[in-house]
């Protein structure tokens, strides 16, 4: 069990397999053994990566390689069912927040990865049919039994957040005063990138701070569309990206990634499946934008100036 939560990004693994690289065992423990000797020591996970194969994948990485999950906080994602999944009759895409789901997504994300319990686990998208305190319950049952450690949510806008709040689940009263009446939710794991901008501005990175989550960003290159000059984001882009990158001695994903983990309380997931990327991430990770950099490059990105 890791329980540190170190401030270097994130890796996600939804590449690392059949919706990627198609790595094999060894690679993916390769992969891991490389990040976590550049101080990536937390793993992003979900029971639907690669058609409900990654988790299996990750898992035959961890047979062979004793003492790689006891290295790594293994973030799980749970909820979505695609209209593929197994037993997903009607075949329709949802969100499925019941407890019996949640519970049965959550033995088979253990099974498959082969291992007793998961650093945090996590709703992957905000269900408008979720019951908060049923799941609220469920969380702690689970919480008691070892099988997760921290409680955390995807996708969830503010007033998505604020339905984890208040007096819903059993406080404890003491001197007239509720006590432990929140669920703590440890991260909201959101889109956010110089392509995917609106939670700067909507509330959702605010209350994710006001609530003591950390706010973890996925798809920090645009899933790699920020990259490409063809493409209308990558476009607008790209000539502050080549000016920047040469005042800051840094390539434009760099760039783009010390972009992202510049907003205060915020963490990169790092999409790459390739060693030298997640290196030059970790660097681009480390230090922030001067202010006036990181407002040149929104502006860049948004086609106006803020007001
Ligand atoms: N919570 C959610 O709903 C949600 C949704 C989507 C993703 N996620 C998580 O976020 C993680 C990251 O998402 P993402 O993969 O879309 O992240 P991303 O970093 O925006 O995109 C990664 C893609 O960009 C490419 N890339 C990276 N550096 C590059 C460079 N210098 N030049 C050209 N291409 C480059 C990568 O290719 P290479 O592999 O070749 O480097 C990869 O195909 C996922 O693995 C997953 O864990 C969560």
């Amino acid at each position: 069990m890791h329980e540190s939560r170190s401030s270097a990004p994130i890796l996600g693994s939804m590449r690392f397999g059949e919706w990627g690289a198609r790595l094999s065992p060894e690679g993916v423990a390769d992969l891991l053994e490389g990040a976590l000797d550049l101080g990536i020591d937390t793993l992003d996970l979900a029971d639907i990566y690669g058609g409900h194969t990654t988790n299996a994948l990750v898992g035959a990485a961890f047979a062979r390689r004793p003492g790689l999950r006891q290295r790594l906080h293994l973030i799980a994602k749970i909820g979505i069912v695609m209209a593929s999944s197994p037993g997903n009759a009607r075949g329709v895409q949802h969100y499925d927040s019941s407890v019996s789901h949640l519970r049965r997504a959550l033995d088979e994300s253990l099974r498959a990865l082969g291992v007793e319990r998961v650093d945090t686990l996590m709703l992957h998208r905000f269900d408008p049919l979720l019951e908060p305190a049923a799941i609220a319950d469920w969380v702690r049952e689970e919480q008691t039994a070892g099988r997760i450690g921290a409680f955390g949510v995807s996708n969830f806008d503010a007033h998505a957040i604020a339905l984890f709040d208040g007096v819903l689940f059993d406080g404890v009263l003491f001197g007239g005063t509720l006590l432990g009446g929140m669920l703590p939710i440890a991260a909201n794991q959101i889109e956010l990138s110089l392509a995917h901008d609106a939670a700067l501005d909507d509330g959702t990175l605010a209350a994710t701070r006001a609530r003591g989550a950390e706010a973890q960003a996925w798809s920090p290159l645009g899933g790699g569309a920020l990259l490409d000059p063809q493409s209308s984001i990558g476009g607008r882009l790209h000539g502050a990206l080549q000016t920047m990158s040469a005042e800051f001695g840094l390539d434009p994903a760099s760039l783009l990634l010390r972009w992202v983990a510049t907003v205060p309380g915020v963490r990169a997931v790092l999409g790459s499946t390739k060693i030298e990327r997640l290196r030059e991430g970790v660097r681009a990770c480390a230090e922030p934008l001067p202010r006036d950099a990181w407002y040149a490059l929104w502006e860049a990105a948004r086609g106006r100036a803020v007001p």
